[in-house]
């Protein structure tokens, strides 16, 4: 049931527990952010936006057909915006990303100006916008506060942002991501969730160590099915990505030559590549190996490629998994992926933390009252 109505008067929705908030979420992905949120309980998502078609068909697997499948522009162009409760998204980052080039002409950081022309179309009580650390130092973070200054597009609403850790909030992983959280100014601010886990983070163990460490098969089952004129290999269960990649003889020697918690500075001089003989410094994260005891590094796109960060699994010889990628992530078993494996990686790569999403989830559940199923537990049971 949508409680969004034309005023934005504070919701209270204490006597009936099975009222949901609805949900607008904005450059979904695979749907990490939507996850957290149905997570929390009293929210349902009512429409995504999504322009990747492998991702918005995992969306589509997983909460139904409610994915607009196009770039954001032609939605707002030709589509009418739903009423909601809260508006959620992550508009793409590699503009600002410390890790892509700093263009500042970047077309993609435009995209803040078609998330802020949804709020005001959606009118929602609360908006939530995921991004990048270097997001809140840049020229798009100070944009959006002046368009929430007299006269602005979005004068409407004000907002709170910082650099939250998703470790600190139940996730198996450190990923500074910033969270910004809007509010229409007829409501109280809420602030930003408080830390759940601070000082007891929950140790990569406690996700991997019940998944069989041997991995089967490089291969996806055969499965597909037809999106958008295309097919496309899934959907699949996340308990199905439990696949490998193959390793050439001397990838192998190097990997079984880091012990836990190592890096590319333990493999011998005879099996490092040139580029690395030269290069004594850089990265300790370069062919790293995890480690049970603590958080995992970021989960990005290339999890699968073990110099592409720390992503060596800590006691077997090959990197992680996209199954174990996935848990990292904190998505459910029942979630579904659709694409390649190359796809399916960046979908998982790409994702809100699901304990993040619904650590945020929460905190706007009590801002407007809502009546969580699990009685406001910060946990569920972590599935591996
Ligand atoms: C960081 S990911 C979002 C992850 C998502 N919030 C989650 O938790 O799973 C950003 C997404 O924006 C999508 N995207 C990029 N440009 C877009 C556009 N113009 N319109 C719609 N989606 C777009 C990308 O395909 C990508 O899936």
């Amino acid at each position: 049931m949508q409680l969004a109505s034309s005023s934005p008067s504070l919701v209270t929705a204490d006597e009936d527990p099975t009222l949901r908030a609805t949900v607008l979420d904005l450059f979904s992905g695979a749907g990490g952010m939507t996850e957290g949120f149905h997570a929390s309980g009293p929210f349902q998502t009512v429409q995504a936006v999504e322009m990747d078609a492998a991702a918005a068909a995992s969306y589509a697997a997983t909460f139904g057909d409610i994915v607009h499948v196009g770039p954001i522009g032609e939605w707002l162009a030709t589509c009418e915006v739903p009423s909601v409760d809260v508006v959620i998204g992550g508009p793409p980052c590699q503009g600002f990303s410390t890790l892509g080039k700093q263009d500042a002409e970047d077309a993609r950081n435009a995209l803040w100006r078609d998330y802020a022309q949804t709020i005001v179309r959606a009118a929602p009580k609360y908006f939530v916008l995921e991004n990048v650390g270097a997001f809140l130092a840049s020229e798009q973070f100070g944009d959006l506060r002046e368009a929430t200054g007299v006269g602005g597009l979005l004068a409407d609403y004000a907002f709170e942002a910082a650099v939250l850790n998703a470790a600190d909030f139940g996730a198996a992983q450190a990923r500074r991501r910033t969270i910004l959280i809007g509010h229409h100014r007829d409501l109280p601010a809420p602030g930003l969730p408080s830390k759940t886990h601070a000082g007891r983070h929950v140790p990569l163990s406690a996700v991997l160590k019940r998944v069989r460490p041997q991995v089967a098969s490089t291969e996806l089952p055969e499965r597909s099915k037809t999106v958008g004129g295309r097919v496309r290999p899934g959907p699949f269960l996340t308990t199905e990505l439990h696949v490998g990649r193959t390793y050439s003889a001397t990838s192998m020697a190097r990997i079984r030559s880091i012990p836990p918690g190592g890096n590319r500075f333990d493999i011998p001089e005879n099996l490092l590549p040139p580029c690395w003989q030269k290069h004594k410094r850089g990265s300790a994260d370069v062919m790293g190996r995890l480690r049970w005891d603590k958080p995992s590094v970021t989960i990005r796109t290339e999890f699968f490629k073990p110099e592409k960060g720390r992503y060596l699994h800590p006691t077997e010889d090959r990197a992680l998994t996209h199954y174990e990628a996935a848990l990292i992530q904190g998505f459910p078993k029942t979630h579904r992926w659709v694409g390649s494996k190359t796809a399916i990686a960046r979908q998982i790569g790409n994702a809100v933390p699901i304990p993040l999403g619904r650590a945020i989830a929460n905190h706007l559940a009590e801002a407007m009252r809502l009546s969580r199923p699990d009685g406001g537990a910060e946990t569920r049971p972590l599935v591996a």
